[in-house]
């Protein structure tokens, strides 16, 4: 059986979440990372890749109010929020690095949590949902989320967020460390959760399993975009290759033409 069933999934919040990123810049104290950054993040799942220290973290973290922006972000016209629980109230959820369970409580208990802000019957509602959708999560109900292997939290983690019944789900590297079949799994629930409407920006290192997934990427290096454009497109293109060489070899290689054409094409 696998992790989440094969017909499309009941949870999610208002459909075709549009996330729309201007000039966003952020960093730590006086360390700026991310420089004026153009994101379209429409319906459908949008990957950003890059090397390690790209920023891709600091990226969801400042749309998510844990570290301070500047820029504009709206979220289906309306300005993003800057605090964390406006953010969510909002409609955006985030499974971050981690996963951060409570290793403690059951499943369920870790399920119930990402349904706090919603009424008693409609928690419960979302709750049989997430059982319908990750039928294997309902025979590890009673298990202590600290207890379960690293794909089976990432996969409570996903449902978790997904009981907030978000418009734009945002994943960090979903796959990391888990073994190539789990992967598949992650990725292919990412997938369905786009198809049934939830709008999900995901973030990731294992570049050819996202592309082949994803809608769009963008790839982010030394804080600034250098290319962007359909998945399928960027799969081809060498500008992917280059991001993470670049960052293993020659960390001050400038942004190659190519690049620049990749990001102009968008
Ligand atoms: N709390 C912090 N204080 C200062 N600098 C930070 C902090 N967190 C990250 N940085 C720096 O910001 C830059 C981007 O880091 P970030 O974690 O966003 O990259 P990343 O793309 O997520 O990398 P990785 O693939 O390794 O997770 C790096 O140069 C990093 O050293
Ligand atoms: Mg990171």
């Amino acid at each position: 059986m696998m992790w989440y069933r094969d017909t499309p999934f009941v949870l999610g919040g208002a459909p075709q979440a549009h996330l729309k990123v201007q000039g966003l810049s952020a960093g730590y104290g006086a360390f700026l990372v991310l420089r004026d950054l153009h994101l379209d993040v429409r319906p459908g799942l949008t990957v950003v890749l890059g090397p390690n220290g790209a920023g891709k973290t600091t990226l969801l973290k400042a749309l998510n109010g844990l570290i301070r922006r500047q820029g504009v972000v709206t979220l289906d016209g309306q300005d993003l929020p800057e605090k964390t629980d406006r953010i969510v109230k909002a409609g955006v959820a985030l499974v971050a690095e981690g996963r951060q369970l409570f290793p403690q409580m059951t499943v369920l208990e870790n399920l119930e949590l990402g349904g706090w802000l919603c009424p008693k019957a409609e928690r419960a509602r979302r709750l049989e949902q997430a059982f319908v959708d990750f039928p294997k999560l309902r025979d590890r109900a009673q298990q202590l989320a600290g207890t379960m292997s690293g794909g089976e939290q990432q996969m409570v983690a996903v449902a978790r967020a997904m009981m907030s019944s978000p418009g734009l789900l945002m994943l960090y590297e979903p796959s990391l460390g888990l073994a190539p079949r789990m992967v598949d799994e992650l990725l292919g629930i990412a997938r369905r959760i786009a198809d049934s409407g939830t709008t999900v920006l995901m973030v990731e290192q294992n570049v050819k399993k996202a592309l082949a997934v994803a809608d769009r990427g963008y790839v982010l290096e030394r804080g600034a975009l250098v290319a962007s454009g359909p998945a399928k497109l960027l799969a081809r293109s060498t500008v992917v290759r280059e991001a993470y060489l670049g960052a293993a070899t020659a960390p001050s290689t400038p942004v190659s033409p190519t690049a620049a054409r990749a990001t102009a094409a968008v």
